[in-house]
């Protein structure tokens, strides 16, 4: 069973007497002191890290772990955050440290699949948090290994008289309810930006995108007018102007697209898998296709031949200007 608990990622300003030492590990065996009197600003890394001196381990695993990913940065802010909880959990009386937290940076494939908490293998962790993605979280829900949060969260409102749950964000409040069961406190930690050059947009008299730009009133919500179609057309007269740059340009390694895809699509209201657990997408063929077509391809062109240099097919897919009728498209 594994527990999942509570951290409060509280980075705020810590006095610096009494801040329980953190030290960073590597694989050969060394140990450093990190952030020493640093509570901001402290960017020091390790391979994993441990905080505090109690006789409680608060176990927690961190993902990015592959070699070139950010894991050991995120390791670092959580063992900050970690440090606040080993204060706040000191003993009243001795003031003594409760727990000692550790923190592992682990590979997407080990925070998915490891298996954890084994009773009769010795070796096998059991984490007290984790922070996973959600394909991660369904796998771990499905093992049975996530334990039901309800009763922390009614202790929490027992505690502050504030229910937890008011703090998540509504776009993804019932994301990890399952079965009227919290699993789950939800992070949204990994987003995507759209940067956008002023210059440009003020040559061509463009109206920035919100919030900077004035967009919407007071009876009429900004993103019926800020919408795809809008960006295609900017995308358009960017062009236009500048043609031997490109307008429009995108930064993503693996699956991106395919985000940014279901991104635009999910705009449009169309679900992926529906509430009958079907394909949205074939459900709304006619609209996927006008967005296909309208939208996803006018971008996505943009971003030139070299973009997919091994991929002919799909060269020639976005650089198709035709019209594909829904009738004309191969027969699933
Ligand atoms: C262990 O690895 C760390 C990080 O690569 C390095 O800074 C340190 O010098 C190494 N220590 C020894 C004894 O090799
Ligand atoms: C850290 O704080 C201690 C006590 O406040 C002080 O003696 C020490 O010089 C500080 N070390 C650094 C690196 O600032
Ligand atoms: C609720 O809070 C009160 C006062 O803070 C405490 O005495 C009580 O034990 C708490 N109950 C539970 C179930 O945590
Ligand atoms: C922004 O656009 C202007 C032309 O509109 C260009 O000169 C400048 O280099 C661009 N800045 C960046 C950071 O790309
Ligand atoms: C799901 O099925 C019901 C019953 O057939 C239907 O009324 C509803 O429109 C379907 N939902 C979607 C999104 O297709």
């Amino acid at each position: 069973m594994l527990y999942l608990l509570l951290l409060f990622l509280l980075i705020t300003h810590i006095s610096a007497e009494n801040l329980p030492i953190i030290y960073g590990h590597f694989k050969n065996g060394t140990r450093v002191e990190i952030c020493k009197n640093n509570t901001l600003d402290c960017s020091d890394v390790a391979e994993s890290y441990t905080v505090g001196e109690g006789s409680k381990e608060f176990l927690i695993w961190t993902p990015f772990g592959e070699p070139g990913k950010a894991g050991e940065h995120v390791g670092n802010i959580l063992a900050r955050a970690l440090r606040q909880l080993v204060i706040n959990t000191r003993d009243k009386k001795t003031n003594m440290d409760t727990i000692k937290g550790r923190i592992v940076v682990k590979s997407w494939s080990d925070m998915s699949y490891v298996p954890i908490c084994q009773e009769d293998d010795p070796n096998s962790e059991c984490p007290t948090i984790m922070i996973l993605g959600t394909t991660q979280f369904a796998y771990r829900s499905k093992q049975g290994e996530i334990k039901i949060l309800d009763g922390y969260f009614d202790k929490y409102l027992n505690d502050t008289h504030e229910p937890i749950t008011d703090s998540f964000l509504k776009q993804v409040y019932y994301d990890y309810n399952i079965d009227g069961h919290f699993m789950a406190v939800p992070l949204v930690l990994d987003i995507r930006l759209l940067y956008f050059n002023r210059t440009t947009f003020d040559t061509l008299n463009l109206e920035y995108p919100p919030p900077y730009g004035n967009w919407g009133t007071y009876s009429e919500p900004y993103y019926l007018t800020w919408n795809w179609e809008m960006f295609v057309s900017y995308i358009r007269k960017i062009r236009q102007h500048f043609p031997n740059d490109l307008a429009f340009s995108f930064t993503g390694q693996y699956d991106e697209e395919m985000k940014l895809f279901h991104m635009i699509i999910k705009n449009y209201y169309i679900e992926t898998i529906d509430e009958n657990k079907t394909c949205g997408f074939l459900n709304n063929k006619e609209k996927v296709l006008q967005i296909i077509e309208t939208i996803i391809k006018p971008i996505f062109s943009q971003l030139g031949d070299d973009w997919y240099p091994d991929n002919e097919e799909t060269r020639a897919f976005l650089n198709n200007n035709d019209y594909i009728a829904p009738e004309d498209l191969p027969k699933m």
